[in-house]
């Protein structure tokens, strides 16, 4: 078993609930991973991701490596029959199966470049390893989908919500560099598996990748779209269209305490790291309506969900 992808949950509400099962007692499980170990492999930096499944391993009684490849690791080659005479100096069919003997699972974090589409849609690092290691593979975010996140994601709106049937903005928010659509697809993918009002308002251009928003509502209308909302999910990405671009930094869309009136008094969330006042304005993080804190805490129980869920699947 992999987790790759919010397609890989069968049952998004028995997960939720599993996961806030975990959390009230969550060292229950502390000999599940005895004598097994978790890798770590970073392709970019990290706190929450990195920390919080570490957290989940130890709670399972796992042992953890971890290894960030920005600065320590060999940079690998992922092309097939590539001449390696250049910068690569070892290649994934290698590094993959090298790893698959020191390691249970291994876990990737590996961003989309923004250079070219294509490329970042092909998953070269993810699938990489998927083709060539022999141990479950997890996805830590990759170049197109973060799937631990939004699984925390939907346990921490689970935990909130007042109705059976919220209101959920995703709302795009400036930002000045230019950052990957991984964290909306799979916020997208998540709550198109939930009984919700959900609606996605962005600039007019800055549509996402239709394969992944299907029939999901999309307002132009910032203000429009907050009315009556009981979250709003603020998110920063770059030009899907324009590759990799920033085409719009209209300060007009970021979250204040004015936007969050339109609301039915909201939580608001983030994934984190936020920009305060460019993202959203301080008064709206530190109200109490701000439940990014919580948000990430649920980054523990999310991956010692999937992590316990794996180790069950291989005993
Ligand atoms: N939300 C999230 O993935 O945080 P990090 O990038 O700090 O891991």
């Amino acid at each position: 078993m992999n987790y790759t992808s919010i397609k890989d949950i069968d049952s998004l509400s028995d997960w939720v609930f599993d996961a806030i099962k975990i959390k009230k007692n969550p060292l229950k499980n502390k000999k599940l991973g005895k004598n097994k170990t978790l890798g770590l492999l970073f392709f970019n930096p990290s706190l929450r991701t990195r920390l919080s499944t570490q957290k989940a391993a130890q709670n399972l009684g796992m042992n953890i490596m971890v290894m960030n490849f920005t600065n320590e690791g060999w940079t690998l080659e992922f092309e097939e029959g590539a001449i390696m005479n250049s910068g690569a100096s070892e290649h994934i069919k290698e590094a993959a199966k090298v790893v698959s003997q020191y390691c249970d699972i291994i876990a990737i974090r590996a961003f989309a470049e923004l250079k070219n589409k294509d490329v970042d849609n092909s998953e070269m690092v993810l699938n990489g390893f998927l083709k060539y290691a022999s141990v479950p593979i997890v996805n830590m975010e990759s170049a197109t989908g973060h799937p631990l996140q939004s699984l925390a994601d939907a346990i921490t709106m689970q935990e909130y919500k007042t109705k059976h049937k919220p209101k959920v903005v995703l709302s795009w928010a400036p930002h000045p560099k230019a950052l990957p659509q991984a964290v909306v697809n799979s916020f997208i993918e998540m709550m198109q598996l939930q009984e919700a009002n959900f609606v996605i308002t962005h600039p007019k251009g800055y549509e996402l990748n239709p394969e992944i928003v299907k029939n999901s509502n999309v307002e132009y209308n910032q203000d429009k779209a907050f009315e009556n909302a009981d979250f709003i999910y603020a998110k920063n990405w770059s030009n899907y269209n324009d590759y990799g671009e920033i085409t719009n930094s209209d300060p007009n869309w970021t979250i204040t305490a004015k936007k969050m009136q339109l609301t039915n008094k909201a939580k608001f969330m983030h994934c984190l790291p936020v920009r305060r006042n460019v993202i959203v304005s301080d008064e709206v993080l530190d109200s109490e309506n701000s439940i990014v804190i919580e948000q990430a805490n649920n980054r523990t129980y999310a991956a010692q969900l999937v992590l316990q869920k794996i180790l069950e699947n291989e005993k």
